[in-house]
């Protein structure tokens, strides 16, 4: 039987999802929001300050507004504590790059003691110090993202604009070394890249890459962009390879439906307790309370979540903030079987200024591609 990660069939988690599943599907047909259960899947930021300056990203690119900070682990337990058993799945982070934050491993800790599925989505410029890596695999984490979007220094340095390769390289086999080496089968080590427009002549060899670099599994998610010029930018040449469509004069996000779970199934906390609807509300627009100071329920049942979950059944989302969002699309994550079959039909040879010039990377376009190497 087919359950969403970090899902047992026990009595307490599957009677919550019941009664939120219910509640969703019935505020859809009485047109107005009921709500049963509570969250079962959490999204925490444990810092929102990061050492690399991506360029759409909004951290990245040093535009939010909102106060910056650090989660402690006090708030992170009070918050837990207040979001109740019903939470399965936590993933730690947000805006920020989580491994700054010396407590991570704790969290994790906690969270899995507490039989939470744990994951985080790191940069992987910090894996290698303050035994970081021994750390995560000892508290028990379950999946580790690694953000890599370039196969060369040169391509690399595109988007990661801060970062090196070559760090985040030695970072992600090490911790595969250590977890071999401590026998543990956790955390699944996931390279997550994304198309865009100077990275797009490498897939046919990233199957053999993310192997060679210790990684499970290669994820290609669609990069978002917010305004004419990025998507003008950044955005890769082929269609399928885009989150977005053009209609008209204006670009729409792919979806299959226009509602959203997340508003009855998840929710997020961001490093100083603030309840915001998800992580697209990057800056606090739509603040629903706080998980330190304020009861969950008051939050989840108060007129700020009642009125987003109203205008979303019965307006749609919200014009600005929802327009990125991952919820319903349907080219969110692209299989990599079947973006290697696009490129096999229609990938642009190598760039002249993105060959590699260390002789470290001077082989990485003469691999075998993905018809050799499987994993
Ligand atoms: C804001 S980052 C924070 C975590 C960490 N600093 C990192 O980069 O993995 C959250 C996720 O957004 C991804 N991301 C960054 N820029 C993106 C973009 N333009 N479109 C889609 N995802 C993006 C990152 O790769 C990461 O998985
Ligand atoms: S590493 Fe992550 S948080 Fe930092 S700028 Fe890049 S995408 Fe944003």
């Amino acid at each position: 039987m087919f359950l969403p990660r970090g899902f047992t069939l026990r009595p307490g988690p599957t009677w919550n999802i019941v009664k939120v599943s219910a509640s969703y599907a019935l505020s859809h047909v009485l047109r107005r929001p009921i709500v049963w259960g509570r969250p079962m899947s959490l999204m925490m930021e444990p810092i929102s300050r990061c050492n690399l300056q991506c360029p759409l990203c909004p951290i990245g690119a040093r535009e939010l507004t909102r106060k910056l900070g650090t989660m402690t682990l006090d708030t992170f337990k009070r918050a837990l504590d207040n979001l109740g058993p019903q939470v399965r799945v936590l993933a730690l982070w947000n805006q920020g790059e989580p491994t700054i934050n010396d407590d991570l491993p704790e969290m994790v800790r906690i969270a899995h003691e507490r039989g939470i599925y744990t994951m985080t989505s790191t940069n992987g410029m910090l894996m290698l110090r303050r035994n970081l890596i021994d750390r995560l695999i000892e508290a028990g984490l379950d999946e580790i993202i690694f953000s890599i979007d370039g196969l060369t220094p040169e391509s690399y340095q595109i988007y990661r604009i801060g970062g090196h390769l070559e760090v985040v390289v030695e970072g992600m086999q090490t911790l595969r070394k250590r977890r071999d080496e401590l026998k543990s089968k956790t955390p699944r080590i996931i390279m997550q890249w994304l198309p865009m427009k100077h990275n797009q002549h490498e897939i046919p060899y990233l199957r053999a890459k993310a192997k060679q670099w210790g990684a499970d599994t290669v994820e290609i998610k669609t990069a978002q962009v917010y305004t004419q010029q990025q998507y003008d930018d950044y955005l890769p040449d082929m269609e399928a390879l885009r989150r977005y469509e053009k209609k008209g004069q204006r670009w729409e996000t792919k979806r299959t439906y226009q509602s959203c779970k997340r508003l009855w199934f998840s929710t997020m906390v961001d490093w100083n307790g603030n309840v915001v609807p998800c992580c697209f509300d990057k800056d606090e627009e739509f603040l629903m309370g706080n998980a330190v100071t304020d009861g969950f329920d008051s939050i989840w049942h108060g007129e700020k979540y009642q009125a987003f979950r109203r205008q979303l059944i019965t307006k749609g989302r919200m014009e600005e903030m929802c327009r990125n969002c991952t919820e319903g699309l349907r080219s969110y994550y692209i299989p990599l079987d079947k973006l290697e079959k696009f490129a096999e039909a229609e990938i642009p040879p190598v760039p002249e200024e993105n060959k590699p010039k260390s002789k470290d990377y001077a082989d990485i376009f003469d691999l075998p591609t993905h018809n050799q190497h499987t994993n």
